[in-house]
């Protein structure tokens, strides 16, 4: 206990719990992210709703990434300076594995800054181009997490990583079979050559 509450583990708790938070955030803005984007909610909650718990989701994962960041500095566990944080591979402890986090911050801060500029300063397609990178930013993270972790092979974690992956994995192909849904509506709009898919109206056209 005194351990625990001396300055020099406190600091790489702080880092360690920082980071495995960060994860679940990351891992439920993108949930968040697909539940708009498919509608597989079918409008329950509301779109406005999702929307706004997915931003500040979105905005909390930031927030305990750079914690996570912040702790790593001022820990003597492992010493790791403002370059090691920020340019992949500068780190000289395990500099694969930490890269992959680098360059996942890097690209949630893209996501981030792009969404809160969107309309106002960002177009549309820059906007939807960079959001994309959202699923790259949560793969880095998770190989970061499962690599660099300390705490990755205890089962009490790894099997809600797994689970969690598998929900965000399973939506993601959802989202590639039906395509995006309809913002002013709540079901997805089938794309047209999703087999099984194709609106009746559609077939009248053809015919
Ligand atoms: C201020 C912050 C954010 C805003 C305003 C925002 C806004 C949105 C909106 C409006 C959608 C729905 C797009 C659609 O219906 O096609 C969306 C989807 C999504 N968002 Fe965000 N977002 C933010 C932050 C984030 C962050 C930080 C992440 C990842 C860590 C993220 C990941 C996603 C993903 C994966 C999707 C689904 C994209 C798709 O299926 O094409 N978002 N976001």
């Amino acid at each position: 206990m005194t351990a625990l509450l001396g300055n020099e583990q406190l600091t790489w708790y702080i880092a360690r719990a920082s980071g495995i938070t960060a994860w679940f955030l990351s891992a439920a803005a993108v949930l968040w992210g697909l539940f708009l984007s498919t509608g597989v909610l079918r409008g329950r909650p509301r779109r406005p709703w999702l929307l706004d718990l997915h931003r500040f989701i979105g905005g909390l994962t930031v927030v305990f990434t750079l914690v996570h960041m912040a702790a790593l500095i001022g820990d003597n566990f492992v010493h790791f300076d403002l370059v090691d944080i920020l340019i992949p591979m500068a780190s000289e402890w395990k500099p694969s594995a930490v890269a992959w986090g680098v360059v996942a911050f890097w690209l949630l801060l893209a996501v981030e800054i792009t969404s809160l500029l969107r309309r106002a300063v960002v177009p549309e397609r820059v906007w939807r181009a960079v959001h994309a990178s959202s699923f790259l930013l949560f793969g880095f993270a998770t190989v970061h997490l499962l690599q660099a972790g300390t705490d990755a092979d205890n089962p009490l974690l790894f099997w809600p990583i797994a689970t969690v992956s598998f929900l965000v994995l399973f939506l993601s192909w959802w989202r590639i079979l039906v395509g995006r849904s309809n913002p002013n509506g709540t079901s997805p709009t089938p794309r047209r050559d999703t087999p099984g898919l194709t609106r009746r109206s559609e077939l009248s056209s053809v015919g």
